[in-house]
């Protein structure tokens, strides 16, 4: 069994870049080629060992319970026509041993908000968060390369990738000392600091393990940037009780929050698609750029 069993996805958020495409519904369910954001992060837990997804969500996110349930009418008509490989890619959505929760963010308060609201699922183990608009492109998949250091350093550890000078200010930044070529031990995260403010280059992506010592620590921050309830300040807080590492992860990110992210994330995944690469690439060929 993997040392990390639950994986918190907060997908409260208003999804205001998007608009108005999320105006009734999720910016996690935007599809990349074709699968919804949310999936491709669920299937990143899964593929790290994590059965029990909490998803933390708010008003208009109907889609996504219902994504990962059981759709009878369109299952049985499936049935009626024979399609049955659609019918196990259906089923496939959710396996069978995998466990969805849902808990409502009554407001939204902020990232380190939507994760306190799931303590009472987590209790008093480590946990992963995966924010899906981080789309996370790796072999093996990122999650599971930070459960395997876990395994090595049981302490909490924040995926971390170089960003831009302009880049600082829309990203967690982080700074320490080295362990190793991908791990460094943190003396510093700030919350979205401008350039000359940032203690380095280092950006936090989406993904988190992190020890349930944190619950505490958010539950006691004030509001942070942009009035907001910050999971980077809890972490901040935690790295005073215990370590807590940075893991520069080998694979790629797609800032699917924003547009051109977005674009990127489905014109390389439609390229890299088993059935629709190789003609895919030969329109793109055709255009006249
Ligand atoms: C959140 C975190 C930030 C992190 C980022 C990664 O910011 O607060 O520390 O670097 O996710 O995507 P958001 O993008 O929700 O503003």
């Amino acid at each position: 069994m993997s040392l990390i069993r639950k994986a918190i996805f907060p997908v409260a958020g208003l999804g205001t870049r998007f608009l108005p495409a999320t105006k009734a519904q999720p910016k996690e369910m935007l599809p990349v080629v074709d699968k919804p954001l949310i999936q491709y992060a669920v299937e990143e837990a899964y593929a790290a060992g994590i059965r029990q997804m909490i998803f933390v969500n708010g008003r208009n996110k109907r889609a996504i319970p219902d994504h990962f349930d059981t759709a009878y009418e369109l299952e049985s008509e499936l049935v009626a026509a024979g399609k049955h490989e659609l019918l196990s890619l259906v089923h496939s959505i959710k396996p069978d041993d995998m466990e969805c929760i849902y808990i409502r963010q009554p407001k939204a308060l902020g990232l380190g908000h939507a994760v306190l609201c799931a303590q009472c699922v987590v209790v008093d183990e480590p946990f992963a968060v995966l924010l899906a608009d981080d789309l996370m492109v790796g072999s093996p998949p990122v999650l599971e390369q930070m459960v395997e250091q876990f395994a090595d350093w049981h302490a909490s550890i924040l995926a971390v990738q170089e960003v831009s000078d302009q880049d600082t200010q829309r990203y967690g930044i982080v700074a320490g000392t080295p362990v190793d070529a991908r791990m460094m031990d943190l003396t510093h995260i700030v919350e979205k600091p401008k350039p000359e403010d940032a203690p380095s280059r280092l950006g936090v992506a989406g993904r988190y393990i992190l020890t349930p010592g944190v619950f505490r620590e958010i539950a006691n921050q004030p509001r942070g940037v942009g009035g907001e309830v910050q999971l980077t300040d809890g972490i901040a807080s935690l790295m005073r009780r215990e370590k807590v590492f940075a893991f520069r992860y080998e694979g790629r990110r797609f800032d699917c929050g924003s547009k051109e992210g977005f674009l990127e994330a489905n014109v390389e995944l439609a390229l890299a698609h088993p059935q629709l690469g190789a003609s895919f690439r030969a329109y793109l060929r055709g255009l006249p750029l």
